[in-house]
């Protein structure tokens, strides 16, 4: 049954957000008379929701379960304060991420409105090894994690992205070297992601990440973001 659950809360993504039952039936492979039931009781539950067409979304209540105590909100609610005077001061986007199951989540992200192009979406994901928040992820992930990582397939995003196997494992080590990345075109190529580790009880918990024009300089943007970091990590031994 979790399974089922599961898999028919699992058809919705960033860019699907509403469906019909018969729509979530179709990409689960569960019979349509399953999927109507199960949905059913989603709704009623206040997992999912209607529209006033009658399509499914994700129900406000899971949002309100998931966030209640979770490792997420604590991250973020420490960083949101330090994350907005980045914002202010390099207005371009902000955004923080986590490991989640071998890709970089994004718990949050702050925009200007006169930032440039940024794929990256709240509660989206990117691969480890394409956006700058994943690459401090990785560098900083148990080893294992990043043998997985290294042994592939690691997919060109963009025609810089790193897929060298080899290339990618001195990236990272520079990147443990230096404690930053800085990483030109490798999502998109008019952008440089530039990203920072967050460390929570020892261990690094998040990354903090800027996304700039391809052609805007880069050291300001990583001397406001190491302040960040260690005010965000300030502020988590402080909650403890
Ligand atoms: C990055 O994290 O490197 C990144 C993310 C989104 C973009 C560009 C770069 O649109």
């Amino acid at each position: 049954m979790t399974d089922r659950i599961v898999r028919v809360l699992d058809t919705f993504t960033t860019e699907r957000t509403t469906q019909s039952a018969a729509d979530i039936a179709r990409r689960t492979g569960l019979p349509a008379t399953t999927a109507h039931r199960i949905t059913g009781d989603l709704v009623e539950a206040g997992l999912l929701e209607r529209d006033d067409e009658g399509r499914l979304r994700l129900g406000l209540r899971l949002w309100e379960l998931a966030l209640r105590g979770s490792r997420a909100l604590r991250l973020r609610q420490a960083a949101l304060p330090h994350m907005e005077r980045v914002q202010a001061r390099i207005r371009e986007h902000t955004q923080l991420a986590v490991l989640e199951h071998e890709e970089a989540l994004f718990l949050e992200r702050l925009s200007h409105p006169d930032a440039g192009a940024n794929i990256t979406r709240i509660a989206g994901r990117l691969p480890l090894h394409a956006s700058s928040s994943g690459l401090v992820l990785l560098a900083f992930a148990d080893p294992a994690v990043r043998e997985r990582v290294l042994a592939g397939p690691l997919r060109a995003v963009s025609g810089e992205t790193v897929t060298d196997p080899a290339a990618l494992r001195a990236l990272l080590a520079s990147i443990r070297r230096r404690g930053h990345v800085v990483a030109p075109g490798s999502i998109e190529s008019v952008s440089t992601g530039v990203a920072v580790p967050v460390r929570d009880r020892g261990e690094v918990a998040a990354a903090l990440s800027v996304v700039l024009p391809r052609e805007a300089p880069v050291d300001p943007a990583l001397a406001v973001l190491r302040e960040a970091a260690a005010a965000i990590e300030a502020d988590l031994r402080r909650a403890h």
